[in-house]
C-alpha cells in the first residue's frame, strides 16, 4: 500500500484524478484523498446470472475518465472478487490506458494464489508491452506465505525514468528494506514451492466447500473466486438487514469484511485462508443464522 501512495505522489499532481474500479480492497479508495488527488471510480459489471463472474466494464471505465485522470490503480488478481481477468478485458483496458495517456499501478499481490490447476499468472506489463513504460507492478510474498508482518514487498518499474521518479518520491517516506523480511522472502521463494502447492490444494478444497455451502443459502450469491483466499458474497437479499456484516458478527459470531468499505453495502468478503476446522465452524454458524429467517 505504501507503493500505491508513493506512485500517486510521484506520477500525479494535486488536482489530478486517480481512478480505480469497484468493488476494491478498501485502502485503494483512500489513496487519492491521502495524497491530495481526486478520487475517481468505475464500477465493475456484476454477475448477470448465478455462476457468472464480475466483469470489467470498459464502458463504465471510459466514462469515469476525465481530462484530469492520470493514474489507474489496478488490481490483478482482483481483491475482493478473486477474478483473474481475461485477455479480452485486459486488452480493452490496455487500449484505454494508452489512448488516455494514463499511468498504471498494477497491484499483483495475489499472483501466486491462482487456484485453478495449471493457471499461470501473467503480469499486466508483460502481457501488454505497450504498457511497459507506463506501469508500476507490485507484488510481495506477504499473502502467499503469510509474511505481511515483515513489511516487505517488490516494486517493478521497467522504465528507467519512471523508476527514478518513483525512487525519488520514496525518500523519507519508505523505510529501507529490513533484513528479516528479505531473508524470509528469499526462503519463501527459494524453498517454499512445495508449501505453496499444498496451500493451493487446501484453498481449492475450501473454495469447493464454500461454493456448495453458499448454494444452499437463500438470497445469497457468490461467483467462485479464481484466485486469492477471498470470497465476495452478495447478501443484499439474505434477510439480514442493511448491514449483513454486523448481523453476522453480532448474531453468529463470525467476522467478515463489510462490503460497504469496498464501496458495496450489503456485500461481505469472507477470508477462507484458514483451517478447515475454522472454516467449517464459521459456515455452520452462518448456516444456522441464514436458515433461521
Ligand atoms: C490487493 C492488495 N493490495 C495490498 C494489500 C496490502 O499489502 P501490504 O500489506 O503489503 O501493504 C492487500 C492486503 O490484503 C491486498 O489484498
Amino acid at each position: 500500500m505504501p507503493a500505491l501512495h508513493v506512485a500517486s505522489l510521484a506520477l500525479t499532481n494535486p488536482g489530478d484524478g486517480v481512478l480505480t474500479v469497484t468493488p476494491i480492497y478498501p485502502p485503494f479508495l483512500s489513496v487519492a484523498r491521502h495524497t491530495g488527488r481526486i478520487a475517481q471510480q468505475a464500477a465493475l459489471a456484476p454477475p448477470q446470472a448465478p455462476g457468472d463472474d464480475w466483469r470489467l466494464d470498459l464502458g463504465a471505465l471510459e466514462a469515469a475518465i476525465t481530462p484530469e485522470t492520470r493514474l489507474l490503480l489496478w488490481c490483478q488478481p482482483h481483491n475482493p472478487t478473486g477474478r483473474v481477468w481475461r485477455d479480452d478485458e485486459l486488452s480493452g483496458l490496455a487500449e484505454l490506458v494508452v489512448r488516455h495517456d494514463l499511468y498504471v499501478v498494477s497491484d499483483e499481490l495475489h499472483c501466486d494464489l491462482l487456484l485453478d490447476q495449471g493457471a499461470r499468472h501473467r503480469p499486466l506489463a508483460a502481457a501488454f508491452p505497450e504498457l511497459l513504460a507506463r506501469t508500476i507492478t507490485l507484488w510481495a510474498p506477504s499473502k502467499t506465505f503469510n509474511l505481511a508482518g515483515l513489511s516487505t514487498a517488490c516494486t517493478v518499474i521497467a522504465d528507467p525514468a519512471l523508476r527514478q521518479r518513483f525512487q525519488a518520491a520514496t525518500k523519507g517516506l519508505l523505510p529501507e528494506c529490513n533484513v528479516l523480511g528479505l531473508t524470509a522472502a528469499e526462503a519463501a521463494y527459494g524453498a517454499g514451492e512445495p508449501w505453496r502447492q499444498a496451500l493451493l490444494e487446501t484453498l481449492r478444497g475450501h473454495r469447493q466447500r464454500l461454493v456448495e455451502q453458499v448454494a444452499q443459502w437463500p438470497g445469497v450469491s457468490m461467483s467462485a473466486p479464481e484466485s486469492t483466499y477471498l470470497a465476495w458474497l452478495d447478501m443484499r437479499d439474505a434477510g439480514l438487514g442493511d448491514t449483513p456484516q454486523k448481523a453476522l458478527l453480532e448474531q453468529a459470531g463470525v467476522a467478515l469484511s463489510d462490503g460497504a468499505d469496498f464501496g458495496y453495502p450489503g456485500f461481505v468478503r469472507l477470508n477462507f485462508g484458514t483451517t478447515a476446522t475454522q472454516l467449517d465452524a464459521a459456515l455452520e454458524r452462518m448456516d444456522t443464522l441464514l436458515k433461521s429467517g
